[in-house]
């Protein structure tokens, strides 16, 4: 057994792994109460060669005269005999649909074990294959096994163009061609449709499924994603085809640049022909209700400009757009005034655009001003290495220090270092580093940033490593300031630092 598990699991696995274990494991537990033992189900595919194992299990004591192995391809067909072995003789294949191509493995065949192998299997080898010994003193024991011949389908899919309508009509069909089993198809789409399937035999013992997607097509439905789903046994997934619904239709038409206020005297005005349609519109066409179109309109494509309003401009427009599927016209009428309408909107506009102009332009003041500010505090307190600076500069920084806290657009961003520190690692330096960045000069907010919190702390504090700053550092803050350090949103700059750091 094991022999021929070794032999077989290969050629097994080629065909399709999964059902060849799981008949297998039937062959092991469904069989196991019964001496004769057999693979319930084999697949195969045409072509291949299949292999067909027998065993009689526990042989001792049971004499194995003859193997006969038969074929029965319906259930209400008679057995047909296809390989016998008597020991002692050459194995015999007697006439059958498999003559020719079947044997037994391994050859000369064992008794026990009389397995045989189909070479180029067909689909109408499908059937159910019976492995008999006969025995003595126990007379005839067979095991059977169901041989399942599969097909891989051809899948395909297209979409149909319609024309937009008010009756159900076929607007995608998917088709699953010679499979075996039949395939099946589902679909996918957020089109208001059904669908039909159908089965129809197809070559060699295999069937063909066509689905037919079917609704009532719309403009709307133009374009609209459909996806065909195929699953079938020989697939790992299913098949997916995703196509677009073509659905075609006369062209919708909108005509626009009309406000109402033409006046006799204004210039440069025009109407615009909007058409959806598919396919796309082959003419798109300007007439006037009065038949002549007037000297002071030009025609540009689908645009009708006025180049100067005048009373021959005071009629009616149409449109006409034309594509395969039909023409469509929409007309306009224009009511030509003798003065023009006041203009409210573009008042309002001048007093919107007022506001928010000046508040653009405080809001430009204001950062010019914290700039400055910023700036200055640079250049008083602060010309610091391009590194950290070294611990003998303390002085000097301290006196950084001051300036930036007495310039209390800074506190906040003491209070913070503080609060960070306290909270994170004892390296909150690189942290802030980072935050500064914004400053657009990465070396200078660094370094300004580690001095202060250097030199913020007096001497005991200035190892960055101690995590018990903070408290510390707050009670500076306070002193300096005289008040609680709130972050103090009236300084442009403070407010800025703190939003980073948060
Ligand atoms: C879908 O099919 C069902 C019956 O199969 C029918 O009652 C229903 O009206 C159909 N719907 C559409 C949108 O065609
Ligand atoms: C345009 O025609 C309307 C009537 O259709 C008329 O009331 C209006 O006075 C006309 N405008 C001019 C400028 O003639």
């Amino acid at each position: 057994m094991a022999r021929h598990d070794s032999r077989i699991w290969p050629e097994c696995t080629k065909m399709i792994g999964l059902l060849c274990l799981v008949s297998s494991i039937l062959l092991q537990h469904g069989a196991s109460g019964q001496r004769v033992k057999v693979d319930q189900e084999v697949t195969s595919y045409p072509g291949q060669t299949v292999n067909l194992r027998c065993a009689f299990a526990d042989p001792t004591g049971v004499q194995l005269s003859m193997v006969t192995w038969m074929y029965v391809p319906e259930p209400t067909q008679e057995p047909v005999n296809i390989a016998v072995f008597l020991p002692g003789n050459e194995p015999s294949y007697p006439s059958s649909p498999v003559k020719g191509r079947v044997s037994f493995v391994p050859s000369p065949p064992k008794v026990d074990s009389p397995s045989i192998q189909i070479t180029d299997v067909r689909m109408t080898d499908e059937g159910k294959y019976a492995c008999e010994f006969a025995t003595y003193p126990g007379g005839n024991v067979r095991g059977t096994t169901q041989l399942v011949m599969l097909a891989k389908p051809e899948n395909s899919a297209s979409p149909v163009t319609v024309v937009a309508g008010t009756k159900p009509v076929t607007v995608a069909s998917c088709k699953s061609a010679n499979g075996q089993p039949a395939a099946e198809i589902s679909w996918v789409t957020t089109a208001n449709g059904n669908y039909t399937t159908k089965q129809q035999p197809g070559t060699d013992n295999t069937l063909t499924v066509i689905s037919e997607y079917i609704m009532v097509p719309t403009p709307n439905d133009n374009g609209k994603e459909i996806t065909c789903v195929v699953s079938h046994r020989t697939l790992v997934k299913p098949e997916s085809f995703r196509m677009n619904l073509a659905v075609q239709f006369a062209p919708q038409v909108t005509i626009e640049g009309y406000d109402n206020n033409w006046y006799i005297g204004r210039t440069n005005v025009e109407l615009t022909c909007k058409a959806n349609a598919n396919p796309p519109p082959v003419t798109v066409q300007w007439k006037s209700m009065t038949g002549e179109i007037p000297p002071t309109v030009e025609l540009v494509e689908n645009v009708l400009k006025v180049q100067k309003v005048d009373e021959s401009v005071n009629t009616t427009f149409v449109c006409e757009v034309n594509n395969k599927i039909g023409t469509t016209k929409e007309q306009f009428g224009i009511l030509v005034r003798e003065t023009r309408l006041p203009e409210r909107g573009p008042t309002t506009g001048i007093i919107i655009g007022a506001i928010v102009g000046v508040i653009i332009l405080i809001a430009i003041i204001g950062t010019v001003i914290a700039l400055y500010r910023k700036r200055k505090a640079k250049v008083l307190g602060d010309r610091p290495p391009k590194h950290k600076p070294p611990p003998p500069k303390k002085t000097f920084n301290s006196t950084n220090s001051a300036s930036m806290l007495l310039n209390s657009s800074n506190a906040p961003v003491v209070q913070n270092d503080s609060y960070r520190y306290s909270t994170q690692t004892p390296e909150p330096v690189t942290d802030l580093d980072n935050y500064q960045d914004e400053d657009g000069d990465h070396d200078i907010g660094g370094s300004d940033n580690r001095m202060h919190y250097v030199s913020g702390a007096p001497s005991g504090w200035d190892d960055p490593g101690n995590n018990e700053v903070p408290p510390p550092y707050l009670h500076v803050d306070v002193d300096y300031q005289d008040y609680h350090p709130v972050p103090n949103i009236g300084r442009g700059e403070s407010f800025v630092s703190s939003a980073m750091i948060v």
